[in-house]
């Protein structure tokens, strides 16, 4: 009987050590965020990223009249937010910040290529690249309107 209590304490205390390391484990996966290397890789991103926006004549003209360190800011957020980091998103939801600019889908596209670009040159991995263009691309129904 003595033993039997002994063995079931043993086997509880096993049992809560695995818990507890399969718990550590995936806590221990990070966020894409703190794989992105948190709000300073971001923002460096976000500079850049808006940098090749502005000199692409395929779009630029579309930022001709843009708060550009707003957008700038708003899109750190945005990012940070959608990667499982600790911010908040303040600005417009895509559908209207977008609306009545007649988006197309070539747009996006060239708007991506720049993105694209920009993590290359940061020498983002393709894993987390994958990753992030996964969160964009399903705002592409809210943004391109024709
Ligand atoms: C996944 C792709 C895109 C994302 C995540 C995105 C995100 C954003 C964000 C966060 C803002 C700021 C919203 C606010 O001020 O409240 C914004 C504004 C803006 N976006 Fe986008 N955008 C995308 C695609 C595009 C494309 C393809 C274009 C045009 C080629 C575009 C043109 C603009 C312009 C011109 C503004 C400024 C609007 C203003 O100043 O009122 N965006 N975008």
């Amino acid at each position: 009987m003595r033993m039997s209590t002994i063995a079931a304490a043993m086997l509880a205390t096993v049992v809560t050590a695995a818990t507890a390391t399969g718990a550590s484990a995936q806590m221990m996966q990070k966020t894409l965020y703190e794989r992105l290397g948190g709000t300073t890789a971001i923002t460096a991103v976000v500079d850049d990223f808006v940098g090749n926006v502005a000199a692409d004549k395929r779009i630029n003209g579309f930022f001709a009249h843009t708060d550009i360190a707003r957008l700038k800011f708003n899109l750190v957020q945005q990012i940070c937010q959608g990667t499982g980091g600790p911010c908040f998103y303040t600005g417009r939801d895509m559908k209207t910040a977008h609306a009545g600019m007649g988006v197309r889908s070539k747009h996006f596209n060239a708007l991506v290529q720049d993105l694209g670009k920009t993590l290359k040159k940061f020498k983002v991995p393709a894993k987390e690249q994958g990753e992030l263009v996964a969160i964009l691309a399903p705002m592409k129904k809210d943004i391109v309107t024709r």
